[in-house]
């Protein structure tokens, strides 16, 4: 059988225009979820249309939720309430959403049905122990298999009680997952992070009418007896944004506006890190969407500089990095990340895909195992592997736009988690992509 891979090849062109890029993938998926469980119908719009929210979309259904699509990104939701639910007639597949089975996990273990979320063959690699665990704490009844998906969830046998817990990571799929269970709990549920995750979750139960405080790096949810229904309109997302803002940044004369991208604090970090490299990005219009900050991107091309990368603004930028090691590879001088331990344990091993692809086209790097260091320069074209990871295929296809010869990237199908219409988007403001088969 013939595989597609996708070529980026320097077209030779700025990179400019004005788009508006797909809704952001973690508001997305907690606008279906938290919807599905209000009481009265929600009006979602800018719904991320890729494959991770739609396995999402599809457990809700198959757990008798009614869901109406009316358009692009366009949903109707049929709240059932919080013990609405029916149990599904087969295991729910998350496919590749890591997002979804962990907030699934917090959700489903205060129903008084049992269930099971399985997932593709990335996914059924990733810890899952590190949801499971805590939760089971709450008194909830989880199975992993051998510390990975399938997820078994039993009914709490005597409910699931609060809990004060301190992650050993900054993680939001973590801190969702235990703030969701809590919505079932007796007693409050506290969670403490080493560092800020984003807050989406946060901000939309709040907005739902849920009593959510936090004290620094503390989120305390007090029992809910209901949700209210909730109109959003999801802000574009600013991870996809990213493969942009680097590629704009590093082709010779871009300007590129990105209209309504979310600029969330609690993961803006993608910004921090571009700025303090000399990045020349202006944020238009600031205001609200959807409960969550938002602003026009205008970004034009400069000469980056290498930067060290300190390790508290790893969690605001978790999953920008493959890009961000695009930009300092461009940068002038050299670049170190530190404090990148979670890299390992995304959709693919991060840091391995990434500084193998990054050899393979001439980038002079090294690894240890939580740091990266890049020294700038030109690179080559080349045949890289990103591994059935989205990211890994985006980033080095903005690699390409600034490559000597083309880059050839394997294994890309994944894209459509994230950003179905990526390379649509991306030849639209000047890039080179094409997928072809081999
Ligand atoms: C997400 C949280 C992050 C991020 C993921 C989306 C979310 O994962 O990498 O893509 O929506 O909560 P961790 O919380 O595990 O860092």
């Amino acid at each position: 059988m013939s595989e597609a891979v996708l070529v980026s090849s320097p077209a030779g062109v700025p990179i400019c225009g004005e788009i508006r890029l797909p809704g952001d993938k973690s508001v997305s998926h907690r606008a279906l979820m938290f919807s599905a469980l209000a009481d009265g119908r929600s009006q979602l719009s800018g719904v991320l249309e890729g494959e991770d929210c739609q396995a999402t979309r599809r457990a809700l259904a198959a757990m008798g939720v009614p869901i109406e699509r009316n358009g692009d990104g366009l949903y109707t939701v049929s709240g059932r309430g919080l013990n609405g639910l029916r149990k599904p007639a087969e295991p729910l597949d998350m496919g590749n959403a890591g997002t979804g089975m962990r907030l699934f996990c917090g959700l489903l273990a205060g129903q008084s049905f049992s269930t099971t979320l399985i997932g593709d063959e990335s996914l059924s690699r990733r810890p899952m122990d590190r949801v499971a665990d805590p939760l089971n704490a709450m008194g909830a009844a989880l199975s992993t298999t051998n510390g990975h998906a399938p997820i078994c969830i039993e009914p709490a046998p005597n409910g699931l009680q609060g809990v004060d817990y301190v992650l050993p990571v900054a993680s939001a799929q973590l801190k969702s997952a235990l703030l969701i269970a809590g919505l079932y709990a007796d007693g409050a549920v506290r969670v403490t992070e080493p560092g800020i995750s984003r807050d989406h979750t946060e901000r939309m139960l709040s907005a739902m009418g849920v009593e959510i405080t936090r004290d620094d790096v503390t989120v305390t949810l007090r029992h809910s007896k209901a949700l209210e229904p909730i109109d959003i309109e999801v802000p574009s997302d600013l991870s996809s944004a990213a493969f942009f803002l680097v590629a704009a940044s590093i082709v010779p004369g871009s300007e590129l506006n990105l209209r309504q991208v979310g600029v969330n604090p609690s993961r803006d970090g993608v910004l921090t890190i571009l700025d303090r490299m000399g990045a020349q990005i202006e944020r238009l219009n600031p205001r609200m969407c959807g409960g969550e900050p938002v602003a026009d991107l205008l970004v034009r091309a400069t000469t980056l500089k290498g930067i060290d990368v300190p390790p508290d603004l790893v969690p605001l930028a978790i999953d920008e990095f493959p890009v961000l090691f695009i930009a300092a590879a461009a940068a002038r001088g050299k670049s170190r990340f530190v404090g990148l331990e979670e890299l390992r344990h995304k959709e693919s091993d991060r840091i391995a895909a990434m500084v193998a692809g990054l050899r393979t086209i001439g980038v002079a790097v090294e690894e240890g195992p939580d740091w990266v260091e890049i020294e700038g320069g030109e690179w080559r074209g080349g045949h890289v592997d990103s591994h059935h990871d989205h990211r890994i295929a985006m980033a080095f296809a903005v690699a390409g736009a600034t490559a000597s010869q083309p880059i050839s990237i394997a294994r890309p199908e994944n894209i459509v988690t994230s950003f179905p219409n990526f390379s649509d988007l991306g030849n639209r403001v000047g890039m080179a992509l094409e997928f072809v088969a081999r």
